[in-house]
């Protein structure tokens, strides 16, 4: 009945499916913006549509969406955040590999609602200082646990005497001692924290922090009631956590392959890097290049894939056929498909190359289907609508700028004129290749002292709302998708895209015209 429903000639003449569509349109290079979906028969409501995408044996998100390994965008924040709606964070390596791999584990090791690191004092403060401690850095708590130079818990030091009349006292004369501070042990919480610390909560009126401590009587974390209040009240999220085998969020890693000074790779500086990541419990490596059709991202892949056979390795970036062949021949599982969409790139401008987004996922997808690999669209996400035709061709999409005015993302708020800001880099930008990512695009990291050609610019971003709320803006605006034209899941998704182009009037036609546009009050 539902195939019969969507088999008029006329339609299948106007709206086309992928082959015919994209096939008709060679020579001329589409994106988002050009084209537009046509509804078919459905039977399926938008909460009902699953997200779910298996990007490479064993790495399975419910939410296909990936946050992309640039300095201002991805770190262990948002990494966690993004896990924690059910997508992936890949964590940018424009910093030490030290640092890298601890931002790798701050993201394996999270604990829903526990604070792993809580802010401590020490017992020979007086409570003057911590008054003062609180001023000068601005927190909004004042209830902080007392921790000795050995990590032991001392005690716990309520905002009740943080009064400027016991000012010159010793935090020692004025915590609740240890013995009298309600803690759980690390080992006591399993598989759901939340309902663990929720009971306790519950159990101990007037109680409002919970710390966690390990077995030699170590800080491990803290429950706040708030927090846990908010997580509980929270409904119940219909995309549940991406998680590995053993419960953990799942992480990726942005990982630079380093030359030696004869200019081949650095195999030992690479494969001991790599192995630290995966002795972490990294989901997958991301070798990211503006050309991953060249011979240099080719035997930086068959490298780690000789060295790791089991990783998930995403590879790019390409824009054709041959570079998904390529690429997947050397060993990748995942490609990556965006040269210049970007929201910060210049590489069209700059290098007088790159391909519209939607061609060039179709391209590459049909290397993709014979490869058996999974294709990224990557680049110049602006909304919801332009992830539910991304996803008609590929797998799962990375975003940038989309996601960079979130809290969750590196770096500081500015104000500027009253609105308030977050910086958002191009990793092509000159100054994001001094941090590290020349190589990135063809530079040895002492070239950004020479004059070359910086593909992508510094730009701000005014702040958003936080992850969550956003995810879920997205999440609602794809499943909207979904239910329009009848698909229950992505693949199916895929199977049921007919496409038509849309002239200027009707990409004007699209979006709010003709009327004074109020803002919703919130
Ligand atoms: P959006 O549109 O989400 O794009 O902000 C993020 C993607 O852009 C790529 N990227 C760059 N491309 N010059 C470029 O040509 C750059 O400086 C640059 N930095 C990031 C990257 O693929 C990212 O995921």
């Amino acid at each position: 009945m539902a195939a019969e429903q969507n088999a008029g000639p006329l339609d299948s003449a106007f709206y086309q499916p992928a082959n015919t569509f994209f096939s008709a349109q060679a020579g001329v290079a589409l994106t988002y913006d050009d084209l537009t979906l046509s509804t078919l028969y459905s039977e399926i409501l938008p909460r009902n549509a699953s997200l779910d995408t298996e990007l490479a044996g064993g790495l399975r998100l419910h939410l296909p969406v990936i946050s992309a390994d640039m300095d201002t965008v991805t770190e262990s924040r948002m990494a966690t955040g993004m896990a924690l709606n059910g997508g992936l964070g890949l964590i940018h390596y424009n910093m030490a590999e030290k640092q890298q791999l601890k931002e790798v584990s701050r993201v394996k090791n999270h604990v829903h609602g526990l604070i792993q690191e809580p802010i401590t004092v020490t017992p020979d403060k007086t409570v003057g200082d911590v008054i003062e401690l609180i001023e000068t850095k601005r927190y909004s708590f004042s209830t902080f646990p007392v921790v000795g130079d050995d990590r032991k818990l001392v005690g716990l030091l309520s905002g009740n005497v943080l009064k400027p009349r016991y000012a010159a006292k010793p935090v020692t004369g004025a915590l609740v001692p240890r013995d009298q501070v309600q803690t759980l042990r690390e080992s006591q919480l399993d598989a759901d924290p939340i309902a663990i610390a929720d009971q306790f909560f519950t159990d101990h009126p007037g109680i409002n922090k919970l710390l966690v401590v390990d077995d030699n009587d170590e800080l491990r974390g803290l429950f706040t009631l708030s927090d846990i209040e908010r997580i509980t009240s929270e409904k119940q999220a219909q995309f549940r956590p991406a998680r590995d085998g053993q419960f953990r969020l799942l992480c990726g890693a942005a990982v630079s392959t380093p030359r030696d000074t004869d200019g081949e790779l650095d195999r030992e500086r690479i494969e001991t890097h790599i192995g630290a990541l995966i002795e972490r419990g990294v989901d997958v490596v991301a070798v990211s290049t503006a050309h991953g059709h060249s011979k240099g991202v080719g035997d930086a892949v068959a490298l780690i894939r000789a060295a790791y056979p089991d990783l998930p390795i995403i590879a790019g970036n390409v824009t054709t056929a041959a570079g998904v062949e390529y690429l997947a021949d050397c060993g990748a599982n995942i490609v990556k498909v965006g040269q210049g969409p970007g929201s910060i790139c210049t590489t069209r401008l700059i290098a007088g190359v790159g391909i519209p987004q939607m061609t060039a996922l179709y391209v590459a997808g049909q290397a993709a289907k014979t490869k058996g690999v999974s294709l990224l669209a990557d680049g110049g996400i602006t909304k919801s609508g332009d992830i539910v035709k991304a996803l008609t061709l590929a797998d799962g999409v990375i975003c940038g700028g989309l996601l960079a005015g979130c809290p969750e993302t590196p770096g500081q708020v500015m104000e500027i004129s009253g609105k308030l800001y977050k910086q958002y880099r191009g990793m092509g930008s000159l100054a994001a290749m001094k941090s590290g990512s020349a190589a990135r695009y063809g530079h040895a990291p002492k070239d950004t002292n020479r004059k070359v050609a910086a593909e992508g610019i510094e730009a701000l971003k005014e702040v958003s709302e936080d992850l969550d709320q956003l995810l879920g803006q997205l999440i609602g605006g794809v499943q909207a998708g979904m239910g329009y034209l009848g698909a229950a899941t992505l693949p199916d998704l895929q199977a049921k895209a007919r496409y038509t182009r849309i002239s200027p009037a009707g990409q004007k036609e699209a979006a709010p015209h003709d009327v004074v546009e109020m803002k919703a009050s919130s």
